[in-house]
């Protein structure tokens, strides 16, 4: 068994991230549920017909106290603001208290949304996260940010708060489908591009699903230890935070302009592009060489990640670009590479450089 923990001391914000196989069947012995009036958990109809039964029972054998849960349709469209409404009416009309815990069972979407109810109704109760996918164990599960996307703007809506704990059984990977398997190794390739090179070749070496269970679990305490070094030293986003964002200006934009087609991007998917047109930009503007830009390509490429895209059209990119979050004055702030293992941010770049990245991203000679 894997632990680490998030410790922000500034803030007095200390919790653990738990990482192992077959941990869904003692999650009673792995988090301290005495206290709550009531367990509240929240899923998606994949996860929950899988996994809910197993955590209400392992809770239930030592615990007392009642559990309910709120299921809702699996999927990014369901990632907003009605969805939220409809948990809280469910919480108001189960009379939940301010001393209850939800419990987010799922992946990326259910942890954001998920820990978003938690830290509004009524102004903040305690959640716990159980990650179920990839990019939820690497990425969104840890670290504080919480909430939903408003009409298709990605993340528009949230708060920063922190769970209780994490945990990761890696057990149910084994249900994810094996493209959102894939997608999550969008991330883990982030994390090694943005922090640490040898961790980049690692897991740019083979194909994500040949990693076995043990070089998984290494991995996602690695793409945590890295998270959590960064979350440490900047929990608001307000310096180094942002190196987390690498991949993610243009990525959203194809994400959000994606759920309008036939076929949505994941997550990773569209951080995978975004993350070919940031490490261009890092080479237009002369931050590394021709041949690092195309070993970050070959490696994305080798990992069956996406690295072309004609779907889109410049202009509709560049609108969504100007709402991303981080844009100031509508000009996109970017994260990119100094080399590969580390980055710069809050980057302007001149429209010229950008059009060429976005355009080499459309480019189908190149495939
Ligand atoms: N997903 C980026 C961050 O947590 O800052």
């Amino acid at each position: 068994m894997q632990k680490l923990n998030i410790n922000i001391t500034k803030n007095n914000i200390l919790y653990p991230i738990t990482i192992d196989s077959n941990l869904l069947d003692k999650i009673d012995e792995l988090f301290d549920f005495r206290g709550y009036t009531s367990i509240f958990i929240i899923s998606d109809d994949n996860v929950a017909p899988l996994y809910l039964g197993k955590v209400s029972n392992s809770i239930a054998k030592s615990h007392d106290v009642p559990i309910d849960s709120f299921v809702f349709k699996a999927g990014e469209n369901s990632k907003n603001l009605e969805t939220v409404t409809e948990a809280i009416a469910k919480l108001v009309k189960l009379n939940i208290d301010r001393k209850a815990l939800i419990i987010n069972l799922g992946g990326g979407i259910t942890t954001d949304m998920g820990g978003f109810i938690a830290s509004t109704y009524l102004r903040g109760i305690d959640f716990i996260n159980i990650s179920t996918s990839i990019v939820g164990m690497v990425d969104a599960s840890v670290g504080g940010k919480t909430g939903v996307n408003f009409e298709h703007l990605k993340n528009y809506i949230g708060v920063f708060n922190h769970p209780k704990a994490v945990i990761m059984d890696i057990d149910t990977l084994n249900t994810l489908p094996k493209k959102d398997f894939v997608a999550g190794f969008g991330e883990v390739i982030k994390h090694g591009l943005i922090y640490d090179k040898n961790y980049f070749e690692l897991v740019t070496s083979k194909h994500p699903a040949n990693f076995s269970k043990e070089e998984l679990v290494e991995i996602i305490k690695k793409s945590c230890e890295i998270k959590a070094d960064v979350v440490q030293k900047d929990e608001r986003e307000s310096g180094i935070r942002k190196i987390l964002n690498f991949g993610h200006t243009a990525g959203h934009a194809f994400e959000s302009l994606s759920f309008d087609t036939d076929t949505p991007l994941l997550h990773g998917e569209a951080v995978s592009l975004g993350m070919i047109v940031a490490a261009k930009l890092s080479e237009l503007i002369g931050n590394i060489t021709h041949e690092e830009f195309i070993k970050i390509e070959s490696a994305i490429k080798e990992s069956k990640l996406p690295i072309l895209t004609s779907s889109y059209q410049l202009l509709a990119i560049k609108q969504k670009m100007k709402l991303d979050k981080k844009s100031i004055n509508q000009k996109p702030k970017w994260t990119l590479l100094k080399s590969i293992g580390e980055c710069d941010w809050n980057v302007e770049v001149g429209e010229k450089f950008i059009d060429e990245a976005l355009n080499y991203v459309a480019s189908p000679g190149r495939s």
